[in-house]
């Protein structure tokens, strides 16, 4: 080891080095001074989001830029505008209207390139097809796809429309597809025969079929083929295909209020129902755009590849709207990052000639493993800039990910939630980076470490609650249905919203990250939580109580752990272990499945009743348990 890397509690490793960013690089960013425009946007911040906001083109411009009414935002009133007009439309006057908006890369061999013309006839085709279908402005669409173009193109035609998406991830099974149809309160769910994983085929279709009946609002269920799977035909199911074939290429494009919604995203919070993130059309573009350009420092002879899947908030912000906006060339890739073999990212990148690529750190954690040699395979002196997001990347898979892709490129670690939109602490390009930390925050953000009452800490590297103590314009408004799970994101802490995570700053105003202050898990990226999980384990015939707490793992970041109290007449068994976690991939879906079942006699609980999780993982982690007053026995 050397003598500047030592060894942290957690028995990472915490490299001191800083990395300076590369000379050219900086030359021909956006930002080539960070401080100097951060001073600026905190001084005048409604300038600096207006200006961000004045790039684009808005059907009629506002009269006010921001609205804040604590605890709620309004931004840029009374102007009209639809995100889909500068994602598709505008590009449609310029010669980016033959520029490649998306190659995309089958998992079978196939392959499809779609210019941003190819890509906005689709979208008109299938916005039609809403239409005809009787969807109307303000209507909920579920959209319920695998990773292949018409999952990006039945959101930006429910858009268009003026329609509002739900899109739910297909890893997700019958039980969390059925709450979220049914809370977002769908007409139409758009589907697929089968989506490819690995060397099988999810069912989708068949999930959907499972729980439809028990979803009243729902009327029709559009289906892409896709693996060309047997399915069964139901009354209300529609061929994509034959819904799409004579509609007319042009549609007119709805002109939404700027604080007109735009989607409803669900995730997890620290108890009960998945909560619907709702996004909105004016503020929610400003924030992509400007975070996208920014950051990635994206131009036009740059292919962009997020790994991400459209069904979380990176793909909505980051695959779909910023990059189009934007007007940027992406390249989407339908499997899994190491199947057919752990080279397939690295060759695409090779193919495809990738210039910036924004993975997770699981990914990369996961690749790590099949060694160095599979990305020497390949040419990968396409690339310049690299970027993380989903959770902490600890500096190992920092280091590696920088060495084998040149030892030259800036990763920006972005740090930021499906409720915040939009990235909101991130290095730009011309910012020194020091592995591990997502260093500062985005010009207009005012991000801050507090205790509870909401008291500045600022000692450095003392950790605590992350806050962001103003608006910014891609906010969530609200949770659909739900306003008071709203306020309380910024009733927790005084003055601030709550971001759920801890963090620390250093002496240098960098901010590290160290995990979530709650109950939700962050399993290989994904976003869970410990109640859904409980409460698919509880569903289960043998089980009386389940406890579930996440435990470190050297590549998912998180592995599930489910503490099970079995009902009477029931033993504990390996088969049963077995059973349960099948179960819960059934109810929730394979990223939910414990790794780890133990059965318990009994779960410690406060004398409230709650369970108390947070001595359970101590426990199992070996570490103090800390106060232990409330136990109730
Ligand atoms: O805990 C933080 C973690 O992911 C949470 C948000 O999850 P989700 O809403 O699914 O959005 C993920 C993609 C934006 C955060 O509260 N997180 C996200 N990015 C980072 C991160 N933790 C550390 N570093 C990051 N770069």
């Amino acid at each position: 080891m050397a003598s500047d890397e030592k060894e942290t509690v957690e028995g990472l490793l915490e490299i001191k080095e800083i990395y300076e960013p590369p000379k050219e690089i900086v030359e021909k960013a956006y930002v080539k001074n960070y401080d100097e425009v951060y001073q600026a946007a905190i001084k005048d911040p409604e300038k600096f989001w207006e200006e961000a906001a004045n790039e684009l083109e808005w059907f009629k411009k506002w009269n006010k830029v921001l609205e804040w009414d604590y605890p709620k935002a309004k931004w840029f009133l009374g102007a009209k505008v639809n995100i889909v007009h500068n994602a598709l439309d505008r590009h449609m006057n310029t010669w980016r209207r033959n520029k490649v908006a998306l190659y995309w890369e089958g998992q079978d061999g196939s392959s499809r390139t779609l210019s941003y013309a190819d890509l906005y006839r689709e979208v008109n085709r299938f916005a039609n097809a809403l239409k005809e279908l009787g969807i109307k402005k303000g209507d909920r669409v579920t959209i319920y796809l695998p990773r292949i173009p018409e999952q990006m193109i039945a959101m930006l035609a429910t858009a268009k429309i003026g329609a509002i998406h739900s899109v739910v991830y297909s890893g997700f099974s019958a039980g969390a597809l059925k709450d979220r149809i049914i809370d977002a309160e769908a007409k139409v769910v758009v589907t697929a025969d089968g989506g490819y994983y690995r060397n099988k085929i999810v069912p989708l279709k068949d999930t959907v079929d499972e729980i439809r009946d028990e979803c009243p609002t729902l009327e029709h269920v559009v289906v892409v083929r896709r693996t060309g799977k047997d399915i069964r035909e139901k009354e209300g199911d529609i061929d994509w295909n034959e819904l799409v074939k004579d509609k007319p290429v042009e549609c007119k494009t709805e002109e939404m209020d700027s604080e007109d919604p735009l989607f409803i995203l669900y995730t997890s919070g620290t108890t009960g129902k998945p909560k619907g993130v709702l996004h909105v059309h004016g503020g929610y573009m400003v924030g992509v755009y400007r975070t996208m350009k920014w950051i990635f420092d994206i131009k036009d002879d740059d292919v962009y590849w997020c790994t991400a899947d459209a069904g979380w908030i990176t793909g909505h912000s980051y695959i779909v709207y910023g990059p189009l906006i934007n007007g940027a060339t992406s390249l989407m890739w339908e499997g899994a990052p190491d199947y057919p073999h752990p080279g397939i990212w690295w060759s695409l990148i090779e193919k495809y000639k990738v210039s910036i690529f924004y993975t997770t750190p699981t990914a990369i954690r996961a690749l790590m493993r099949y060694g160095e040699e599979w990305p020497r395979k390949y040419d990968l002196s396409s690339l310049r800039i690299l970027g993380s997001v989903g959770e902490p990347i600890n500096p190992e898979a920092w280091l590696w990910f920088r060495k084998v892709t040149g030892d030259r490129c800036p990763i920006m670690d972005t740090w930021w939630q499906t409720e915040t939109g939009m990235i909101m602490i991130s290095p730009l390009p011309c910012v020194p980076l020091k592995p591990g930390s997502a260093t500062k925050p985005f010009p207009g953000i005012v991000a801050e470490i507090v205790d509870k009452d909401g008291n500045k800490i600022t000692e450095p590297n003392k950790g605590g609650y992350l806050v962001i103590r103003t608006p910014w314009p891609a906010m969530m408004r609200t949770i659909y249905k739900d306003p008071d799970r709203y306020n309380s994101y910024w009733e927790t802490i005084p003055n601030a919203y709550h971001t759920g995570d801890m963090a620390k700053m250093d002496e240098d105003g960098y901010f590290w990250i160290l995990g979530r202050a709650d109950d939700v898990l962050k399993v290989s990226g994904y976003r869970l939580g410990t109640a859904e999980i409980e409460s698919a384990l509880v569903s289960h015939e043998a089980v009386a109580e389940a406890a579930v707490i996440g435990k470190p793992d050297p590549v998912k970041g998180e592995a599930i752990k489910a503490f099970v109290v079995l009902k009477e007449g029931y033993e504990p068994s390996d088969d049963l272990v077995k059973e349960l976690k099948m179960h819960v991939r059934e109810v929730m879906g394979p990223i939910a499945m414990p790794s780890e079942i133990e059965f318990r006699e009994s779960l410690p609980k406060t004398r409230s009743g709650k369970i108390m999780r947070r001595l359970l993982k101590a426990q199992e982690l070996g570490l103090p348990v800390g106060d232990t007053s409330t136990l109730e026995d």
